[in-house]
């Protein structure tokens, strides 16, 4: 049985491209610039494109995926580690080094964002080797994230711990969600959302069906992305789910809106970097701490 520690988010959706990333990002990025909380990001996603965010991830054209985690700027040879330190490494039996990001002490930041990063070629073949396996296997394999992310050391080094997951339902997934005791699920507001938002939906209530009272997995809520609150099928859809899920969606207000200014972010080598470092009037800004403030406030003041 799981022990938890730590103050674990998993940021869900089986649908591709609705913001996951994009919402982890913001989130760490408020938790630490505006909340002051050492926060750690997991990349969990075998497109890595958490860990391309933070710390950029090496090209590597002969490699699964294309890309390779940047070697450790730490790194001392230590039999342990692996240079290329990742958070798959957990899997195979070995301790993970969190890369440090710009949101640290150096850059004039009081608290900061670390990252494990993710590994393509390793994640994918976690995923396919277990997809299968049942029993035993399955448990352990499933319950090895939450082992490592709930230990001792990890708790007390970091406030929060975000989980970036892929769009879809493998071994890995399901590690994140086991090792989680808050959700957050971004959409799209269109019609055919539903359809994912009703599968996370599922994978949380049959999660907590195997949790007790007091180890449950908190769904946060649904967090609109990519907003155009001026159309009418955004509103026509925000209004129709606000009256459909009530209380699991998150506020009226509360919700990223479309803006160039979440791609930009992507750019190597653009200033600022922070969705918190441009102009204070800028809207994509407002509502990124107005979905800040909502998910800090739920994890650490209810
Ligand atoms: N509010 C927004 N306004 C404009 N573009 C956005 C917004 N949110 C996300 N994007 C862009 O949409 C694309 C998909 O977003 P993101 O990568 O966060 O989704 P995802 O759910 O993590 O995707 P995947 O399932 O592939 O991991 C990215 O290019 C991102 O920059
Ligand atoms: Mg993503």
């Amino acid at each position: 049985m799981l022990t938890y520690r730590s103050k674990i988010l998993a940021v869900l959706n089986q649908k591709g491209g609705v913001g996951k990333t994009t919402v982890a990002s913001v989130i760490a990025e408020y938790a630490a610039i505006v909340a002051n909380k050492n926060v750690l990001v997991v990349d969990l996603d075998m497109q890595c494109n958490s860990s391309d965010y933070w710390v950029g991830m090496e090209s590597a054209p002969q490699a699964t995926g294309g890309q390779l985690p940047p070697l450790h700027p730490d790194y001392d040879g230590d039999p342990d580690l692996d240079s290329r330190s990742n958070i798959a490494d957990i899997f195979f039996g070995k301790a993970v080094l969190p890369h440090p990001t710009y949101i640290q002490a150096e850059n004039g930041f009081k608290h900061t964002v670390e990252i494990m990063v993710g590994h393509p070629a390793l994640l994918e073949r976690i995923n396919s080797e277990y997809d299968n396996s049942s029993g035993k296997i399955a448990a352990l394999i499933i319950d090895r994230l939450g082992d490592f992310l709930h230990m001792d050391d990890i708790a007390k080094t970091y406030d929060l711990i975000i989980l970036d997951t892929g769009p879809s339902r493998n071994p890995i997934f399901r590690s994140a969600v086991r090792a989680a005791n808050y959700a957050i699920i971004p959409f799209e507001p269109e019609e055919k959302s539903l359809q994912g938002i009703n599968a996370m939906l599922q994978v949380i209530q049959s999660e907590n069906f195997s949790r007790g009272d007091d180890t449950q997995l908190n769904l946060i809520g649904l967090c609109p992305n990519k907003v155009r609150s001026n159309t009418n099928i955004h509103r026509s859809t925000l209004e129709m789910l606000h009256q459909e899920l009530g209380g699991i969606m998150f506020p009226a207000e509360v919700y990223l809106p479309q803006s160039t200014a979440f791609p930009e972010r992507d750019l190597k080598g653009i200033s600022p970097r922070s969705i918190f470092q441009i102009s204070a009037q800028h809207v994509a800004r407002k509502q990124s701490a107005s979905v800040g403030s909502y998910v800090m406030n739920y994890i650490f003041n209810k």
